[in-house]
């Protein structure tokens, strides 16, 4: 269902009522389905294509306020979108008003400041070694403006904070780092990807840096 709203940012859902008694509903939002679900007397709306691997979430199963992916079943909280299993990823959410009975969702699921969270999801990423999520925040990053070189820098300084002493990961990633002002736009993004995947795996389990005392 897509039809014109007061506010341009949101559309109708269906009525209350209908939410009420089918649990779920799926509208078309601006650029991808919106999956809106009622439970215990509250209203959620979620982005239908699960995190994972994009696919709907609307077939999932829901208890205590956990939404399970019907695929891979991997869980997430309605009311934040966070994922129980992080190598999922975390399910965006976007604004759900109750209006004299109507049920609107807002369709837009960008972020208030995406070069600060695209970098903490990295962050997350690198840390925990999770590809997934290390290739969804580098293509965050990228498509918020981020430089290549600063994505480089973030991922260099893991390395170095993050493991005993320098890896191969961190050599791959300086090869790579030098190649990209050459390659064009979509390999300078396997790149860095594959730069930081070597990184995070090498420092997956390792001790972090640590100073040590001049021999005296
Ligand atoms: S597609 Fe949802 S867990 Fe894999």
């Amino acid at each position: 269902m897509l039809m014109d709203a007061p506010s341009k940012e949101f559309v109708l859902a269906g009525s209350l009522e209908e939410l009420k008694i089918k649990g779920r509903l799926v509208v078309h939002g601006a650029h991808r389905p919106i999956l809106v679900i009622y439970d215990r007397g509250r209203v959620f709306a979620l982005d239908n294509r699960c995190p994972h691997m994009g696919f709907p979430l609307e077939r999932g199963s829901l208890e205590d306020g956990i939404l399970t992916c019907h695929w891979h079943h991997a869980r997430f909280d309605l009311e934040s979108g966070c994922t129980f299993d992080l190598w999922a990823d975390d399910v965006p959410i976007c604004a759900v008003e109750v209006r004299n009975g109507d049920v609107w969702v807002k369709t837009a699921f960008t972020q208030a400041d995406p070069v600060a969270h695209w970098h903490q999801r990295l962050a997350n990423g690198l840390a925990h070694d999770l590809g997934l999520i290390i290739a969804k925040a580098i293509h965050g990053q990228l498509a918020a403006g981020v430089p290549q070189g600063e994505i480089v820098r973030q991922v260099a300084l893991f390395g170095a904070q993050n493991r005993d002493g320098w890896s191969v990961g961190l050599t791959i990633l300086t090869a790579l780092a030098n190649l990209l002002p050459v390659l064009p736009e979509e390999e300078a993004y396997l790149a860095l990807f594959h730069g930081a995947r070597r990184v995070a795996a090498d420092c997956n389990g390792e001790a972090p840096r640590r100073d040590r005392a001049p021999l005296g």
